[in-house]
């Protein structure tokens, strides 16, 4: 079976119409991605309910902005610990992009103390009010914080591995744009019309920090005509690897990516709803308990981004890691010793009562 990374245009699933719509809670709503990504999922066809939390006030005001959007979906604000139960109650999906941001300088590791704190008690409000939801974690460092979620849910005895994701379709989102934009430059200088931009599906695995994003160029779909020179395949690894601090830098102490996250993350949700509809096609990449398939099992560790399949409990499939080249190997090698590191780090703070 050929396995593409599902390109997700925010659409309708045919199996959706018997579903009946879904309840999406967003937890840090009010934020940099938390406004931007309510605005996509108010628009998805698939919503009936959208729940907008926050410990900022602004939370009411997003609601009331967005709820005038013209779609389905009815839009609720909710605010602080007290509210924070039934902006959960009943949620199908729940997307946590509440934390602090990185600075010029920063490493997304250095966001663990804050951040830290703040995924575990939101995830122990997800175990209690809405234990069957898929939850999706963008809050970095997303390869500390999804363990962490991991361990909550375990000691409240609710944890399935199925419904636990982090986010890290950013980075197959930036593969396809530098790929397109690479090899588009290469074959055609003349700009091209939207309709003509050619479009590549990129797995990125590993995990979301530095050399722990490991893109499989070699496993680009359609391979694009000539391939990849060494200096390309070196030049594209480290501007996927480096995206975020790209952002970071450009935006100069006033946060990291936020627009390009909040597309990501309602592509990404739009595949968990598709999922949950019932439709079999939706592969997307995420950092998810048993990824990576027996390989990285075998090296003892718990979670890695690679190919899954959504569906109706979640991640239903998890695709291995497929033919790498001896380069990305050598990648595989730098992402597995660091992630090894972020895992028990996660771990850790949970067992140490946090
Ligand atoms: P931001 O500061 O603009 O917004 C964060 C929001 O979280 C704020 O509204 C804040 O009030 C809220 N918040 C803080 N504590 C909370 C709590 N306990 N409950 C609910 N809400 C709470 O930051 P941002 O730019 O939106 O980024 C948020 C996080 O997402 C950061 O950790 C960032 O590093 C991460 N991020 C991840 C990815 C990814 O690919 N996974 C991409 C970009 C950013
Ligand atoms: C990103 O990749 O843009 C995010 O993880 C934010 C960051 O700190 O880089």
């Amino acid at each position: 079976m050929t396995r593409h990374l599902t390109r997700a245009p925010v659409a309708a699933s045919p199996s959706f119409s018997s579903s009946g719509g879904f309840a999406v809670a967003i937890l840090g709503a009010a934020g940099g991605i938390g406004q931007p990504l309510s605005l996509l999922m108010k628009r998805h066809p698939m919503v009936t309910s959208l729940r907008l939390f926050d410990v900022a006030p602004l939370a009411k005001g997003v609601a009331a902005d967005v709820s005038h959007v013209d779609s389905a979906a009815r839009v609720d604000g909710f605010v602080g610990d007290t509210q924070l139960g039934a902006a959960l109650h009943g949620a199908d999906v729940v997307l946590i992009p509440a934390g602090v941001p990185r600075k010029p300088g920063m490493t997304r590791d250095d966001l663990f103390n804050v951040n830290a704190g703040i995924v575990r008690d939101l995830t122990a409000a997800v175990a209690t009010h809405a234990p069957a939801a898929i939850l999706l974690v963008i809050s970095n460092p997303v390869n500390s914080t999804v363990p962490i979620a991991a361990e909550v849910l375990k000691t409240r005895g609710v944890y399935d591995p199925k419904k636990l994701m982090g986010v890290t379709h950013l980075d197959v989102m930036r593969a396809r744009t530098f790929v397109a934009d690479a090899v588009g430059g290469e074959e055609d200088g003349e700009r091209r019309r939207a309709s003509e931009r050619p479009s590549y599906d990129v797995p990125v695995v590993g995990g979301h920090a530095g050399v722990t994003i490991l893109p499989l160029l070699s496993q680009t779909k359609p391979f694009p005509r000539g391939g990849f020179s060494e200096k390309e395949i070196a030049s594209l690894t480290d501007r996927i690897q480096n995206g975020g601090t790209e952002v970071v830098e450009a935006k100069a102490g006033a946060g990291s990516a936020t627009l390009s996250m909040a597309a990501a993350a309602a592509e990404f949700a739009d595949l968990a709803l598709r999922g949950l509809a019932g439709e079999r096609g939706a592969w997307g990449c995420a950092y998810v308990d048993g990824g990576g398939g027996s390989e990285i099992k075998a090296r003892g560790l718990e979670f890695f981004a690679s190919k899954v399949r959504l569906g109706r409990r979640g991640v239903e499939q998890i695709a291995g890691l497929g033919r790498m080249t001896p380069g990305e190997r050598v990648g595989l090698e730098k992402a597995c010793e660091e992630l090894r590191g972020s895992i028990a780090k996660g771990k850790a703070f949970v067992a140490a009562g946090g």
